[in-house]
């Protein structure tokens, strides 16, 4: 079910990551174990650093969270351009988290698809069904980027798998932005199954595609859906609103 976006806007980058941070932190504190979905790109940086940093670093329950990956590039992690490679080093790499909790996309897999597979099946391990039930999502927090073409994760405009309702990740042959390097995605079903989905934008560069997806333009970032809370996070800069 998809639930209306509920923008909330915040002064600059650093409150964007700092509120950020405060709204992952209350997710995984809740009791028992706990799955972030992190993504790409620059926006989530500064929360992927503040993580790694007192006082937020203490207050993960490092040993009860599992870490997955919305997409990735289709590259080694030591790659520059590998969201988890980026992940690792601003944090993951850096916080006392048991190897086992973290899920990357296998990108050594002969191909994106076959690394689709093998993500779909650690996804379905970890949750110990074979099909997603709404009342039970798959994730506690699902963070999500904006690209300035509308995309998020790696559902391009016009791709196919825009319209993926069965798969939980799929290979991307050809990304429709740079770096132009195969990616591996989950799908639309797959990132809804979630309490919450937060987007993070900020700059005055996402101004204006933000402006069309909040407008209701059919751009993938605003087919995302979440079976949980739907939040639009984004600093002044970004806001479409000048007086926010
Ligand atoms: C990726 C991302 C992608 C990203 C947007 C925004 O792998 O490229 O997951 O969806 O979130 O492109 O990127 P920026 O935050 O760098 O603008």
């Amino acid at each position: 079910m998809a639930t209306k976006p509920h923008p909330e806007v915040v002064a600059d980058a650093a409150a964007l990551a700092e509120t950020a941070a405060r709204r992952l932190i209350d997710r995984v504190t809740r009791g028992g174990s706990a799955a972030v979905c992190l993504t790409g790109g620059s926006s989530p940086q500064g929360l992927y650093r503040l993580l790694a940093q007192e006082p937020w670093r203490s207050k993960v329950p490092w040993d009860r969270v599992h870490w997955f990956m919305g997409d990735d590039r289709f590259v080694a992690e030591t790659d520059p351009r590998s969201n988890m490679g980026a992940a690792r080093g601003a944090f993951l790499d850096r916080v006392p988290v048991p190897r086992q909790n973290i899920h990357p996309i296998a990108t050594d897999a002969a191909d994106p698809d076959q690394a689709a597979r093998f993500y779909e099946d650690d996804l379905r391990k970890f949750y110990g069904a074979e099909r997603l039930n709404p009342a039970r999502p798959l994730f506690d927090l699902v963070l999500m980027g904006l690209g300035s073409d509308g995309h998020t994760a790696s559902l391009f405009p016009h791709s196919l798998s825009l319209e993926e309702q069965e798969r939980w990740a799929v290979g991307v042959a050809k990304a429709g932005m740079e770096p132009f390097v195969p990616r591996v995605t989950l799908t639309f079903p797959a990132l809804a199954s979630t309490r919450e989905l937060l987007f993070l934008v900020d700059g005055a560069d996402k101004r204006a595609i933000l402006g069309r997806v909040l407008a209701g333009e059919d751009l993938p970032a605003h087919r995302a859906y979440s079976n949980g809370e739907l939040v639009w996070l984004i600093d002044r800069a970004a806001s479409p609103e000048k007086t926010a």
